[in-house]
């Protein structure tokens, strides 16, 4: 694992680390737009459930999950400005603010 590429220290702005919104739910921005998930998914589980399969530009094209359990780095997002956030490995704070990355 890579400590150095930002994992686990990209928690919310919102000021509630772990926090969900009502019912159970937590709402992401991911470019602007808001995306509902369940409390206690990843980052990729909300931007799967929404429909979501690619969200990182590389050089062999788009790209989202592959592996899921924190190994290929294919998942890469900013998550509240800070890169190289595992998606997979992330577990989505209610008003994450989450952008794609194009990067090798
Ligand atoms: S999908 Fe492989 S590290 Fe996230």
């Amino acid at each position: 694992m890579s400590g150095a590429r930002g994992a686990t220290a990209a928690h919310g702005s919102s000021g509630a680390h772990g926090s969900s919104g009502a019912h159970g739910s937590v709402e992401i921005l991911v470019e602007g737009e808001t995306v509902a998930g369940r409390a206690g998914q990843t980052i990729a589980g909300v931007l799967l459930g929404s429909g979501r399969v690619a969200w990182r530009g590389a050089q062999q094209g788009e790209r989202g999950v592959f592996c899921g359990i924190g190994v290929c780095h294919d998942c890469l997002v900013t998550v509240n400005g800070v890169e190289g956030v595992r998606a997979c490995q992330r577990e989505a704070v209610h008003g994450d603010r989450v952008e794609r990355e194009v990067r090798g």
